[in-house]
Parts: C-alpha cells; structure tokens; sequence
C-alpha cells in the first residue's frame, strides 16, 4: 500500500505542467518576459503585445475583490480571467490601454491550442511568476 500511495506521487509530480513551458511554446512569441518599462517604449515599434509583466501587474491592480481579505481568493478571480482571456478574448473585456489594443489589436484566441491542463498551468505562472516583480 505504501508503495502504491508513493508511486502515485511520483506519477502525478512528474505529470505536473510547467506553466513557464507553456509559456514558451505559446506566449512567448507575442508576449516579452521580462522588460522593463523604459525598454519597452524604446522598443515599442517591434512588440506584438504588451510584455508579460505589464499584462500581469495591471490585472493584479485592476481585478479589485471587495473583502479582498484572501490573496488566494484574489489569485484565484485574476487566474480565472486569464484562462478566459486566452481562449475569448475581446475588446470589452481587455483591461489594455486603449493606446495599446489600438496599437497591437485584440489578442487572437488560442482555442484549440492548448490542454485545459496547460492553460490552467500558464495562468497560474502568469500571475505567480510576477508576484513582487515591478514593471
Ligand atoms: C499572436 C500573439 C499573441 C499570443 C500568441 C498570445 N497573446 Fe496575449 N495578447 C496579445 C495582444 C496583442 C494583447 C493585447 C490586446 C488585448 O488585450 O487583447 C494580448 C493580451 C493578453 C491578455 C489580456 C491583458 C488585459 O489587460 O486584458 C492576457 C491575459 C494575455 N494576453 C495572456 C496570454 C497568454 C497566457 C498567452 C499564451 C497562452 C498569450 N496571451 C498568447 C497577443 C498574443
């Protein structure tokens, strides 16, 4: 029995998606890592979307919870967002500045390209990676 409970262990940690792979294979291309804020207006004409860590500072700042007494309830609404965003994304619902959606347009949705295990992954990386990061 113990064997079994260990080797389940094992499975499922070796099972576990990096959420910073995903990253690499499907944002990364469109999304700048890490920046900072001077780089990017230097470098503005050459971005395909906003860098990483501005996407996720600002809906960190912007997504507000009343009785926000619980980072991980917090965590858990902007994660929810970002798995929406990726798979719907539109105008109404983009917290970007209207300079940038003008500049770079709506993101195109990546349905059908990632796993619903992936995209949780990704989401979760997005809001843990930056956390204490200033851009
Ligand atoms: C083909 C280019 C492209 C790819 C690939 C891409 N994005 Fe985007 N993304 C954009 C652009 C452009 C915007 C800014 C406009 C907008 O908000 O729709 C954006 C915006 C976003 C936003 C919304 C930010 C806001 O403030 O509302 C999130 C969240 C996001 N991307 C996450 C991701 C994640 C996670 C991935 C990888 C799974 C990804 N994107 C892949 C182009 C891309």
């Amino acid at each position: 029995m113990k064997h079994l409970i260990l080797s389940t262990l094992v499975v499922s940690s070796l099972l576990a998606i990096d959420g910073e792979k995903v990253y690499e294979k499907a944002c990364a291309s469109c999304h700048v890592k890490m920046i900072s804020k001077k780089e990017t207006l230097k470098k503005l004409g050459t971005l395909k979307a906003p860098p990483m860590i501005e996407v996720s500072n600002q809906l960190k700042g912007n997504i507000k919870i009343v009785d926000d007494i619980d980072d991980m309830i917090h965590r858990g609404v902007v994660v929810a967002f970002i798995k929406d965003y990726v798979i719907n994304p539109d105008v109404e619902s983009s917290m970007c500045h209207a300079m940038a959606l003008e500049k770079f347009g709506v993101m195109p949705s990546q349905k059908g390209k990632l796993t619903d295990e992936e995209l949780d992954a990704v989401a979760k990386w997005v809001y843990d990676y930056y956390i204490g990061k200033k851009f």
